[in-house]
């Protein structure tokens, strides 16, 4: 399923795939699930980095050789680098190791030191430039969000990648709202808890496998159905096996009755607003 990336944005597909740690796999098995996923229709590539100091970036430039056009390719430069000339450095690095001329999207992994004018400023150098189509932010909080878009204006900021899972749903009490009201696309990070999916037999995957069965789905599939039942937000799952990107792709085209989603709201409450944003 494909939607607008923020206000004005190109269409990509509501679920894709995280690379944080994949370096960690066997890289032929890593690149058979990444090219797995492609084939499945989980173009948007999400990498940054700070993944094994570019690993995950020459894995994924491997992974997708000859088939950039169908990627929507996203990295991240980390904030001690997010200096005016320091966010223009990375860029390079980045577009080199992961062969290509260019990223759909380049976002500060999160806020650092930096004057927010200088590295928005050097995104939209590298934008004219054409060496990003796009630009965002993440773990932004709303307090954050509002200074970005005082110093950016609206319209420029294309996402928000954030925490976001079951048992982690504080974006809803404001930054989900914060940002549809503003265009700003919702990038789900760690859709699956990283590994902290309930355990087959416990209480919550009963509830996740009786609705998945109802359609033919998965446990997994119907989180990810779940957290991207607003036509915001986004979810990059990260699977270094060929089969779990298989079965992730799988809730592409899976969208859940207002009944199931009320189901998994309450068996996975969505708890007090937290003082600040969580993190990973
Ligand atoms: N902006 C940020 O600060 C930030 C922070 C964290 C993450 N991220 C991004 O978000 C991505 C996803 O988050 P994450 O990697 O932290 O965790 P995640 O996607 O929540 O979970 C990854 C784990 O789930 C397993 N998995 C995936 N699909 C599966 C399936 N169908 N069945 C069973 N297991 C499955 C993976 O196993 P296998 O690998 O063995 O397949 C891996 O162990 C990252 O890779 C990264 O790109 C961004």
């Amino acid at each position: 399923m494909k939607r607008a990336f923020g206000t004005g944005g190109p269409d990509v597909v509501s679920i894709g795939q995280g690379t944080w740690n994949i370096e960690h796999a066997d890289r032929k098995t890593a690149i058979a699930a990444l090219q797995r996923g492609l084939d499945r229709g989980l173009s948007h590539i999400d990498t940054a980095e700070m993944y094994g100091s570019g690993a995950s970036e020459e894995i994924i430039g491997e992974a997708i050789a000859g088939r950039r056009d169908e990627v929507f390719l996203v990295s991240k430069v980390l904030p001690h680098n997010a200096s005016r000339n320091g966010t223009h450095a990375a860029c390079e690095r980045i577009l080199q190791r992961l062969r290509t001329d260019r990223l759909d999207c380049y976002l500060l992994h999160w806020r650092g030191s930096y004057d927010l004018e200088d590295t928005f400023g050097a995104f939209e150098e590298l934008k004219r430039e054409g060496k990003i189509l796009s630009w965002g932010v993440s773990n932004f909080d709303v307090d954050d969000l509002q200074e970005a878009l005082a110093v950016a204006g609206e319209g420029k900021i294309a996402c928000n990648q954030v925490l976001y899972h079951l048992r982690e749903r504080a974006i809803e009490h404001a930054v989900i709202p914060w940002c549809e009201r503003h265009g700003i696309a919702i990038t789900a990070y760690s859709p699956f808890g990283q590994d902290d999916f309930p355990a087959p037999g416990s209480a919550h995957d009963k509830l996740l496998s009786g609705i998945a069965k109802t359609y033919g789905a998965t446990p997994r599939q119907v989180a990810l159905a779940f957290l991207t039942r607003r036509p915001s937000v986004f979810a990059i799952p990260k699977a270094a096996n060929p089969a779990h990107a298989e079965e992730n792709a799988g809730a592409l085209e899976l969208a859940l009755s207002e009944r199931d989603i009320a189901l998994i709201g309450d068996a996975f409450p969505l708890g007090p607003k937290p003082r600040s944003l969580p993190m990973l």
